[in-house]
Formats: structure tokens, C-alpha cells, sequence
């Protein structure tokens, strides 16, 4: 009884462990076809994914025109300098590695021209800093005559509607640059700058009609400004020639009198022809010269006497007052 009970549980379980071998084989035959399967369909997946990035490639490539033209071009640096060599190599240095900066052109109105050695240092900068296969041109502007309207003379072969007019003794970083660039782009007929200074009406004068002009504490204070300055702001091209010969000449030559105040016309010329203000865009700002003149004293008061004066020309006050700020929603934390 019990060997048969014994030898009949060993059959059963010698039968069971059969049943095993054979559905774990079974089930390892499973799992390889279900691997197989699963390499095949990665495999599938992988070369659909190339086939669709490919695809995409292409049709950008030959997509015969963009749709918007002026979003493809750059912008191209217009930056005023006088006898400060170090200030000049270290900026233009700077922004060659900006990525959609096309062309710079430094406004020279010094009685000597540019040194061979200068020209070849900034070229050698340019080269080495502009990567990506990009090439930035670097021209001189030669002006025979010393004036600050000089800053806003028409460039020839301005190849960009977008002009970023700046001094060269600030620095800002690319990503600044490139971000008021495109606030520039989505308002091109407005200047767009790091520099706020407003203006108010001087309630101490009796007649109701003469202005202040407020430098940057008091746009600190009251959070309002109506002009940016071209020491640092894209504007378009087109206000060159509107400067140079519309722009009534007696402002031209107040400026060039005054050595003061080319950028207060040219906001009266912008807000003049487009009737809104400009655009104030939070960046990062490095003074790498001396502070100029606008830290020493009697300046706001000089300062104030050209918004009069330039005021009394338009007939009526064109500089227009916001409170608006453009700032990069990258940066910010909290919405
Ligand atoms: C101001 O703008 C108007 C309209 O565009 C123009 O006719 C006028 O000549 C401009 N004024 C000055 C002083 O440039």
C-alpha cells in the first residue's frame, strides 16, 4: 500500500515535473517570441520617430519663404564711441558672441581716423567670438565734423530694419539683448531700451506749459517714464532718415550747440511719429567706463531746458507716460 502509494505519488509528481519542463520551455519560447516582438516594435517606433524628424527637417529647409521675413533677419549694433580704445575692444568683443547680431558699425568723430592696429584687434575679436559658422561685419562710420547728431546719421548698407544703438561704456548680456530684440520685433515701430527717464509737467511755473525733466530716481519713484535713451535701445532704421532730414533742423543744431540731448530728440521723434511710448525692458546693466556726465550736477537742469525747448518746436508735448515693463517670463517665479 505504501509503495504503491509511493510510487504512484512519485509517477504523478515525476508527471508534474514533466508538465513543468514542457510549459517552462513553452513559456521561455513565449518570452523570447514576446522579446523578439518588442525589439521589433522599438525598432518600428525608432524608424518612424527618424522618418518624422526627417521629414521636418526637409520641410523647413525647402519651405520656399518664411512667413514672416523680418523675424529671420538679426539686428546690427550702432554704437558711439570717443577716444576710449579699451572701452570699445572690450564691448564690441562682448557682443560678437550675440547670437542674431548681423553687423556693427562704430560712429567715429574723431579728427584721426582708426589705427590699422585698432581695426585689426576688433576684427580679430569679431572672428573669434562670432561662432556657428556666423560672420558679423564691423564698419567705421568716419564723420569730418565732432557732433552727437552724428550718432543718428543714416548708415549706408544697413542690411537689418533693427538698429541697437548703444554707448560703449555699457554692457549688457546677450540674453538681455536678444530678449529686447524681441519685444523690439513685436512692436517695430517703437523704441524699446534699457534706459527710462520721464518727464512731468512743472506745476512751479505759472503758465501751465513747462516741463521737468526726471532722471532715473524719479522713474524709481513713481514706476513712470516717456523716453528710453539711445545710449541702450532697438529702434527701426527708418528714424536715421527721419533724424537726419526731416526732423526740424533747428533741434539738430541745439543738439550739435549743446553737445546735450540728441537722445531726448530722438524719443520726441519716435513718440512724435507713432503718438505711444516706449517700451522699457528689464536687463542686466554693467557701467564698465567713468560715469558720464549725466551723474554730475546741473545736468536734469540742461536736461530740462532741451525738453522745453524741443516742446516749443513740435507745437505740443509728443513724449507719451506708461507704466509698462517688459520683463522675461523665464525669469520670473511667481506669475
Ligand atoms: C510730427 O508728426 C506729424 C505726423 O506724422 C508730422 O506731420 C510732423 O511733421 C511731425 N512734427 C515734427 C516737428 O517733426
Amino acid at each position: 500500500m505504501r509503495g504503491s502509494c509511493c510510487f504512484f505519488f512519485n509517477r504523478r509528481t515525476e508527471q508534474r515535473f514533466r508538465l513543468l519542463a514542457i510549459s517552462t520551455v513553452k513559456s521561455a519560447r513565449r518570452i523570447n517570441l514576446l522579446l523578439c516582438f518588442c525589439i521589433a516594435l522599438t525598432l518600428l517606433l525608432l524608424l518612424l520617430l527618424l522618418a518624422a524628424a526627417n521629414s521636418s527637417t526637409t520641410a523647413n529647409r525647402s519651405r520656399p519663404h518664411p512667413r514672416f521675413p523680418l523675424s529671420r533677419k538679426g539686428y546690427s549694433i550702432v554704437m558711439n564711441t570717443w577716444k576710449r580704445y579699451d572701452l570699445l575692444k572690450q564691448s564690441i568683443t562682448h557682443y560678437s558672441s550675440c547670437p542674431r547680431l548681423e553687423s556693427v558699425h562704430i560712429v567715429w568723430s574723431e579728427p584721426d581716423p582708426p589705427s590699422d592696429f585698432l581695426i585689426k584687434f576688433l576684427n580679430h575679436a569679431i572672428e573669434s567670438e562670432s561662432t556657428d559658422g556666423r560672420h558679423v561685419k564691423l564698419k567705421f562710420d568716419i564723420n569730418m565734423e565732432d557732433s552727437l547728431n552724428n550718432r543718428f546719421k543714416e548708415v549706408k548698407d544697413l542690411e537689418t530694419d533693427a538698429v541697437f544703438s548703444i554707448d560703449d561704456d555699457v554692457i549688457f548680456p546677450c540674453s538681455s539683448v536678444e530678449f529686447a530684440f524681441d519685444v523690439w520685433q513685436s512692436a517695430p515701430d517703437t523704441m524699446v531700451g534699457f534706459v527710462p527717464r520721464v518727464h512731468w509737467l512743472d506745476s512751479s511755473e505759472g503758465d501751465g506749459n513747462k516741463f521737468r525733466y526726471g532722471g532715473w530716481w524719479s522713474v524709481w519713484w513713481t514706476g513712470t517714464y516717456s523716453m528710453v535713451l539711445s545710449k541702450a535701445a532697438f529702434f527701426h532704421k527708418k528714424y536715421f532718415s527721419l533724424y537726419t532730414n526731416e526732423m526740424p533742423a533747428s533741434i539738430r543744431e541745439y543738439v550739435t550747440t549743446n553737445r546735450n540731448c540728441e537722445d531726448i530728440a530722438m524719443s520726441f521723434l519716435v513718440a512724435n511719429a507713432t503718438d505711444a511710448p516706449p517700451i522699457w525692458v528689464k536687463g542686466k546693466i554693467f557701467e564698465i567706463g567713468s560715469t558720464g556726465i549725466s551723474s554730475l550736477g546741473g545736468h536734469s537742469e540742461r536736461r530740462t531746458e532741451c525738453v522745453n525747448k524741443f516742446t516749443a518746436v513740435y507745437g505740443r508735448m509728443p513724449l507719451v507716460s506708461t507704466s509698462v515693463k517688459a520683463v522675461d517670463s523665464r525669469n520670473i517665479w511667481f506669475w
